[in-house]
């Protein structure tokens, strides 16, 4: 049987939950939204939680509550999911990307301070997208002492990193606002949604406001600002709901199955855990090949062993589009070397030891192959 490269974590609780919205007939705007809110801020410990359709819509409205626009300019890394980035260019402002860091795969904190030094000068202001990338925290002491000094202001992208604490802070609560993604392949899903995560209650009544079509009272068709339809449904909600019960369990599973790959997988690079990672909440499982190693063959390989695996990420400068805006190959040096040697393998909470044992044996075979 196939190995995919991700799988939900989905049970009978699940199915109950869902099925009772759709009998309740309630399918939008319910009792489910404000519970599963209620979950995940008390879960990551912030005053306010904003459920919304997509990881993309929590990103996009945390920018336009702080009202980023035409002059601004967003730095964040090449090495992440492309909103990350385009939700900047939503709203005509730019992107700077930064470079990273080879062993966390996170922005380089040396690369964020050259480049907010360069960029101050054009007397924009700043803002950047800090992306704990694939679960693992960013350096978020140093980077909020740089953020402080130049005046940068922080949304946190931690889309791939619900549960993840840094020094015993939960990840999404280090910027003005955070946000998380619930795409099956995350830690808990809501087949699609996410949600903005504050302590600032402006930022709250606006996002709140904006994911509703810019309604600010119970009066349907009464607009405040202008908004978007970026609403979670209740199905959506009620499933959400159920699996953050069992964030825990979770997080335990797939902490085991990185065990268990690091003891599998002795013959390449590992991820790489920071000792200020007080816990960590793994998104996916991505390895790094030895340099030269064809990437496609090994790709190929995998798959024709009826094992999914993924190269995680193409660089986003490296986009067409992105390419479009001038950014070429040269230009982030680090992120164009280890982006051709990333690979992501099988990685869920249900992931058994036997299809571990398949994975690590094929990946030593087409490595014998194909470096
Ligand atoms: C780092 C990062 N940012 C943003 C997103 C966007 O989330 P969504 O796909 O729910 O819009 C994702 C999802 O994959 C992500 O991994």
């Amino acid at each position: 049987m196939k190995i995919p490269l991700s799988n939900a974590l989905l049970d009978e609780k699940d199915i109950y939950e869902v099925l009772k919205v759709l009998k309740s007939k309630r399918l939008a705007l319910g009792p489910y939204m404000k519970k599963f809110e209620e979950m995940v801020k008390n879960y990551v410990d912030t005053k306010y939680a904003v459920a919304v359709s997509s990881g993309t819509a929590a990103l996009h409205l945390i920018l336009k509550s702080l009202d980023f626009g035409e002059n601004d300019i967003l730095l964040t890394s090449s090495f992440t999911f492309i909103s990350s980035a385009n939700v900047a260019l939503y709203e005509k402002g730019n992107v700077h990307f930064v470079d990273i860091e080879p062993d966390t795969l996170n922005v380089s904190l040396n690369a964020l301070e050259e480049e907010i030094i360069k960029t101050k000068k054009k007397n924009s202001r700043l803002f950047f997208m800090g992306v704990d990338i694939f679960g693992h925290p960013l350096d978020w002491d140093k980077i909020l002492d740089i953020c402080q000094k130049y005046s940068v202001e922080i949304i946190e992208d931690s889309c791939e990193a619900l549960g993840s604490e840094y020094k015993g802070k939960k990840c999404g609560t280090f910027g003005q606002a955070g946000a998380f993604a619930f795409y099956p392949n995350k830690q808990i899903t809501t087949g699609e949604g996410g949600i903005i995560v504050t302590n600032n209650e402006k930022i709250y009544q606006i996002t709140k406001a904006m994911r509703n079509q810019g309604r600010t009272s119970s009066k349907w068709l009464s607009h405040e600002v202008i908004g978007y339809n970026y609403r979670i449904d209740e199905m959506s909600s009620a499933l959400g709901y159920s699996q953050m019960k069992k964030i825990d369990k979770i997080i335990e599973m797939r902490n085991k199955a990185a065990k268990n790959y690091e003891k599998l997988l002795t013959f390449l690079e590992i991820p790489v855990i920071k000792s200020y990672v007080t816990k960590m909440s793994w998104f996916v499982y991505v390895v790094k090949l030895p340099k030269g190693t064809d990437i496609n063959k090994v790709i190929d390989y995998m798959a024709k062993n009826e094992i999914e695996t993924r190269n995680y990420f193409a660089p986003i400068h490296l986009q067409p589009v992105y390419k479009k805006l001038g950014w070429k190959e040269g230009m982030l040096p680090i992120t164009e070397e280890i982006s051709k040697r990333t690979l992501a393998i099988p990685f869920y909470s249900e992931i058994t030891f036997e299809e571990q044992e398949k994975v690590a044996f094929y990946l030593k075979k087409a490595l014998e192959l194909f470096s």
